[in-house]
């Protein structure tokens, strides 16, 4: 990695995951990928790092929704806003061969002062790349945000979906709860 890279959160998190719970426990049935060992050799599992820009991480978000013109300085600004926020874990998953991020999630952490002071979790921008669906990617990260909404003693993890995706979600215990509202200040 050169000098100016860094990754926003340290790669040694995601080493030291249990991934165990999910080797044991496939509730799913499928064939697809439980963990990062099962992943093809070109593919790596890590945190987004300040250089992603040039990887097509941007590209990649806008297959989920309206992304808009970033450059790379505005993205190296929001990397390091999320950096000294630390409650910001993107996890990509690169394609080495391409030099292409191809899949990518976010865990948000809300601090409350509830449930004896655990945080609330937020599992957002869920997406893997057209050509790479279908292959396990998108297992692989929504059981990293459940591993890292463990280790960080998360005790509810929230996400939003559209309808056509609620049963991708509950393959992974999520249930429906409660109602979701929002007010846009912004379109
Ligand atoms: C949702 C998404 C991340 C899944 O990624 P993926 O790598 O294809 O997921 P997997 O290969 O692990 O899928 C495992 C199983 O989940 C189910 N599944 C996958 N995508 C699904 C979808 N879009 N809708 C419903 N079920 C889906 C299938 O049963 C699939 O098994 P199959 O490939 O044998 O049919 C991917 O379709 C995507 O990026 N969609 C566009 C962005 C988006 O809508 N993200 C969610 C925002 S909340």
């Amino acid at each position: 990695m050169m000098a100016s890279e860094s990754y926003l959160f340290d790669p040694s998190v995601l080493t030291s995951l249990n991934w165990s719970l999910f080797r044991q426990n496939d509730s799913t049935g499928m064939a697809t990928i439980q963990d990062p060992s099962m992943l093809a050799p070109n593919l790596r599992l890590r945190p987004l790092k300040s250089d992603d820009h040039r990887r097509s991480y941007v590209q990649l978000l806008s297959q989920l929704t309206i992304v808009g013109d970033i450059s790379e300085s505005q993205y190296v600004e929001q990397f390091k806003r999320m950096k000294e926020s630390g409650l910001h874990l993107v996890v990509v998953i690169e394609d080495d061969s391409k030099q292409l991020i191809v899949g990518t999630i976010t865990l948000v952490i809300g601090y409350k002062f509830l449930y004896g002071t655990a945080p609330q979790g937020w599992l957002e921008n869920a997406v893997v790349l057209k050509d790479y669906r279908h292959h396990g990617l998108g297992t692989l990260l929504v059981n990293t945000v459940k591993l890292l909404s463990i280790k960080y003693n998360v005790y509810r993890l929230l996400l939003n979906c559209r309808d056509d995706l609620i049963s991708f979600y509950t393959m992974f215990g999520f249930k429906m709860e409660d109602n979701m509202m929002a007010v846009r200040f912004w379109e």
